[in-house]
């Protein structure tokens, strides 16, 4: 297990994008526009994007779309100097409570093939794959691994999250510090 470097995880605002530009373009071959975050955060309803910061670094960002009882995880990035220390497990946990709380009882995503280190977050999460879309990114004509998790509001699912944020404890994270925000 890495060592964890602690985040505060707050919604993503206007003022972050320039930093989550940033990220966006060191990290995906296709990015997308600062306008689309912009609408994301302004006008879907149904989008809930959050960014995760230490001493006032934006150093990783994600969202999600819930529907009902179904969630989609839009995206999930972070800054690549400040990778393999949990920043990604503390979004996507951060994530998937909010998930739960909004009432979403399963969760899907779309994840390239080669893409192991995302994948392997995942999982630890309860994501299982399920099929896969032909030539998703087209670009590289790579295919996507769908990605799926269910009964989150299930006992299983809080025992799993529960022992996901004792391992992050353990880490010395401040996830009380990060779950009131
Ligand atoms: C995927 C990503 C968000 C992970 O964030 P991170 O902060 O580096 O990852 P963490 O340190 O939180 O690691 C959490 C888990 O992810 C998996 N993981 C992370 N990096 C990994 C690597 N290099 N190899 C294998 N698994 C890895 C492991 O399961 C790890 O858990 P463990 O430490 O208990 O083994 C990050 O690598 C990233 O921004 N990648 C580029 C963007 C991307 O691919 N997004 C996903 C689009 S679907």
């Amino acid at each position: 297990m890495s060592d964890i470097l602690k985040v505060s995880i707050q919604p993503l605002v206007e003022s972050d994008l320039d930093e989550v530009m940033a990220i966006e373009k060191q990290t995906f071959k296709t990015y997308w526009p600062s306008t689309a975050f912009l609408n994301e955060i302004s006008n879907n309803r149904l989008a809930f994007y959050f960014a995760a910061r230490h001493e006032n670094v934006l150093v990783g960002y994600t969202g999600i779309w819930v529907v009902l009882d179904e969630a989609h995880i839009t995206t999930i990035a972070v800054h690549p100097e400040y990778r393999g220390k949990k920043i990604g497990d503390q979004l996507l946990f951060h994530l998937m409570t909010f998930a739960s709380s909004k009432g979403a009882r399963w969760a899907t995503l779309e994840v390239r093939e080669s893409n192991l280190s995302a994948q392997n977050l995942y999982k630890k999460y309860g994501f299982i794959s399920v099929g896969i879309r032909k030539n998703y990114y087209m670009e590289e004509s790579e295919n996507a691994v769908i990605m799926w998790a269910g009964n989150l509001r299930g006992e299983n699912f809080k025992l799993k999250l529960q022992k996901l944020k004792e391992s992050l404890e353990k880490g010395e994270s401040n996830l009380q510090e990060m779950q009131q925000t």
